[in-house]
């Protein structure tokens, strides 16, 4: 059986999809399992958070080279690097020119799925953070995960943002021929002083009454974790929003089965 993949995507800029895929890899592997994380945003945050910033620029084999040379491939497992909370696949500087070099080749979707073949026998799961456009980056993502988790800002310009993502999702399901299932919503950054907050989680929960919705606050050990290098569950265990993220980790690990 395949190891579960799951793509944390919104094209939608800064909403905590970096932050999202490194606190639910890391709730995956708080639950004993061994994940690894990928970053395929080219910006490289995940990255940098994680403190492999000495990788990013890396000669090949690296995330470009496995990504548009399909005889790099197997190269992917030399890739890998260790966090004390997970392995990760990071990103490059190179990987800003694997959007156009993509345009030009065959299955140009489907290079990211056969990448992770190489490596995916060692994980309980794969967690994959998507950069913030609609691109080929981000169609490699949902078609090797064909599983969705949606980090969302409780603000309108939300719901415009769920209406790109899924009829993208929708086109990628009719072109690929895959199902595109979502795992989680996740509302980030909550701040309930501000007004617009409560109406537009209440408009959340209610468009999608069919998927687990989370609600994650705005807190300054949120940052403070990532700048040191670790998950908000390493960094402050006793933070009020850690059992959230916990939650996160199990439901993923129930709806997925990872680990079995
Ligand atoms: N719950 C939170 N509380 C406080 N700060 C947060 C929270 N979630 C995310 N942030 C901060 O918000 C900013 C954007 O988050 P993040 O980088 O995860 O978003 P992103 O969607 O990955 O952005 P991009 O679209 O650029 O990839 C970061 O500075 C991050 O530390
Ligand atoms: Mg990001």
């Amino acid at each position: 059986m395949q190891t579960p993949r799951i793509a944390v995507a919104n094209q939608k800029g800064g909403v905590g999809k970096t932050t999202i895929a490194i606190n639910a890899a890391a709730a995956l592997s708080g639950r004993g399992h061994d994940v690894l994380l990928v970053d395929l945003d080219p910006q490289g945050n995940a990255t940098e958070h994680l403190g492999l910033m000495d990788t990013y620029d890396a000669p090949e084999p690296n995330l470009y080279s496995v990504l548009t040379d399909p005889d790099e491939r197997a190269e992917t497992p030399q890739l890998v690097e260790s966090h004390a909370e997970m392995d990760v696949v990071p990103s490059n500087i190179d990987a800003t020119a694997v959007e156009p070099e993509l345009t030009m080749m065959r299955r140009s979707s489907e290079q990211l799925d056969a990448a992770l073949d190489y490596v995916e026998a060692g994980y309980d799961a794969i967690v994959i953070d998507t950069p913030p456009t609609l691109g080929f980056l981000m169609d490699n993502a949902l078609y090797a995960a064909t599983n969705v988790l949606i980090p969302a800002l409780a603000e309108s310009t939300s719901k415009r943002a769920f209406e790109l993502l899924f009829d993208h999702c929708q086109h990628l399901e009719d072109e690929l021929q895959i199902q595109i299932e979502e795992v989680g919503v996740v509302i980030n950054r909550i701040d309930v002083r501000k007004t617009q907050a409560q109406e537009m989680i209440d408009w959340i929960e209610d468009a999608f009454d069919d998927v687990p919705v989370w609600r994650l606050r705005e807190r300054a050990a949120v940052q403070k974790a990532l700048a040191d290098h670790q998950s908000l569950l390493a960094y402050e265990p006793n933070s009020d929003q850690v059992p959230t993220l916990r939650t996160i980790g199990e439901s993923l690990e129930a709806q997925l089965e990872v680990g079995t």
